[in-house]
């Protein structure tokens, strides 16, 4: 049986306030979650302290940071290291999403900078992975995904690899409403298996994938009745905890 997971990617939203506002909701609610699903939430940086007190020692939700530096420390103005996050304490790591590849200049070189130093300090990586709709509609979206998966996750050794969550987020089908079908999510998450397993073997059937891409209570379900779907990477709907919780509660 694989993990099943369902994260939240808060990105650059709420006030401290606000964000604690959703944890406690959360908690609130979370007693009626199916078993065996991991709730994640990733807020800003600065709501990492204040909401994992709030979370005090319970296992979920999980805190995930949604970067982190390709530097271990030093004179680096501004950047968060994995070993800081890990002190808050943090879990998890977003890594390689397309709006840090597209607007940030995040390089699949640097993304395995980063993946190595987050495996370093513990803490459990949510790699993303998408194509964007150009790519798609020339059928380059397998060719995109495999030199993402290639670059940097199967660089590293199986111990490190064990760790790893992998989102498949296709860029077309982020904050616009459009969602892949489920066909096309099922189809894409098969092949980062079968991608994956030439190098890691047996080791990619219990690697966690999940889908992110306009991800809502509607069509959770749908989407997470596909095989080699085991979960989702959450945005706009992660904001309110009814849609964060009713998607968590659409597994089968
Ligand atoms: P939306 O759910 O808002 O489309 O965002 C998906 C996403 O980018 C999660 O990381």
């Amino acid at each position: 049986m694989r993990e099943k997971i369902v994260a939240g990617n808060w990105k650059m939203n709420t006030s401290i306030r606000e964000g604690k506002q959703l944890v406690l909701d959360i908690i609130d609610r979370i007693g009626k979650l199916p078993s065996g699903v991991t709730l994640i939430v990733a807020p800003p940086f600065t709501h990492l302290c204040p909401v994992a007190r709030l979370i005090g020692d319970r296992k979920t939700p999980g805190l995930a940071a949604q970067n982190c530096a390709d530097k271990e420390s030093g004179a680096f103005t501004g950047e968060v290291s994995a070993s800081m996050l890990a002190s808050v304490p943090c879990g998890y790591v977003i890594l390689g999403h397309s709006e840090r590849r597209a607007y940030y200049g995040e390089t699949n070189e640097i993304l395995l900078e980063k993946i190595k130093l987050v495996l370093a300090s513990g803490l459990r990586p949510v790699f993303c992975v998408g194509e964007i709709l150009e790519e798609r509609e020339s059928n380059m979206h397998f060719q995109v995904v495999s030199s993402q998966l290639r670059e940097v996750l199967c660089q590293l050794e199986p111990a490190g690899f064990a760790q790893v969550i992998v989102a498949y987020e296709p860029v077309w089908a982020i904050g616009t409403g459009k969602t892949a079908t489920s066909e096309q999510a099922q189809e894409m998450h098969a092949f980062i298996r079968s991608f994956l397993a030439e190098t890691f073997g047996e080791q990619a059937e219990s690697t966690p994938i999940l889908y992110g891409g306009s991800c809502k209570p509607s069509n959770a379900a749908d989407i997470f009745s596909q095989p080699d779907v085991d979960g989702g990477l959450i945005g706009g709907a992660s904001l309110k905890a009814d849609d964060f919780l009713a998607i968590a509660g659409s597994f089968a």
